[in-house]
């Protein structure tokens, strides 16, 4: 398992279900990679480029975008824990909302795909978030708090997991949170047991190269998840450069 106190920032590509080997090809090209190696950046392309990915990156880490629950078994179109540490994947986004709400997720599922990560020394990258109506009604800390009772198991620890603050209504539709709400959310993260006191947390949601600098250098917020602006090189390039 990747030693996760030698970096001081975390920057994650989500690339959900885009990408070829053309487009691999060129995004490692032409990607600058900061020399800063404090700077821990890792891709998530689809299961089956993370192959292709492991052995052409340079100077990045490999992750996956979802895992099985299950360790082996009839599961068709499953992908297992081993499989990915087969392929040398250092991280794997766990209970992002989009597999929650398309996929009927549930906090079980989040909580025992984190602990198999675990057991395969596999970083999971936990995501958690409010929806807009959540929002509305007030109930954002509420949410968080299940999320964060029910799905990370107890065998996480700020060593060998990671939380990612997304709000649902901020992915892919140019809307964040401001600065302040930011900060007291991930403040609320880190205090809500003291068990994620020094846990990292990341943020995610329409993180772009406008707005990154500003969110990464907030005190608590440890790095930055990113979807749709991660496609593009030059574009990840600034959210990651020195
Ligand atoms: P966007 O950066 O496109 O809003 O997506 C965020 C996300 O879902 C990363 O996991």
């Amino acid at each position: 398992m990747i030693n996760l106190n030698k970096f001081s920032s975390y920057f994650v590509a989500n690339w959900k279900l885009n990408g070829d080997f053309n487009f691999i090809d060129q995004f490692l090209d032409q990607l600058k990679i900061p020399k800063n190696d404090s700077k821990c950046v890792v891709i998530c392309p689809t299961s089956v480029h993370l192959n292709y990915i492991s052995t052409k990156k340079k100077g990045l880490y490999l992750g996956a975008q979802n895992v099985s629950q299950y360790k082996s078994g009839a599961f068709t179109g499953e992908i297992s824990c081993q499989s990915l540490l087969d392929l040398k994947v250092d991280f794997c986004i766990v209970g992002h909302s989009e597999r929650r709400q398309k996929y009927f997720e549930t906090e079980i599922d989040v909580n025992q795909k984190t602990q198999q990560l675990i057991d395969a020394k596999v970083i999971p990258i936990v995501c958690i978030g409010e929806t807009l109506e959540d929002k509305e009604n007030k109930r954002t800390t509420n949410i968080l708090a299940k999320q964060l009772d029910d799905g990370i198991p107890e065998i996480s620890n700020s060593n060998n997991t990671l939380i990612a603050y997304e709000p649902v209504w901020a992915i892919g539709t140019g809307l964040t949170p401001t600065l302040d709400e930011i900060y007291q959310t991930h403040e609320f993260i880190k205090n809500y047991d003291t068990k994620f006191n020094n846990f990292k947390i990341l943020y995610g949601g329409s993180v772009k190269a406008s707005n990154a600098k500003k969110i990464v250098s907030l005190s608590n917020v440890d790095g930055a998840l990113i979807g749709g602006a991660s496609l593009k090189h030059d574009e990840f390039g600034k959210i990651i450069e020195d």
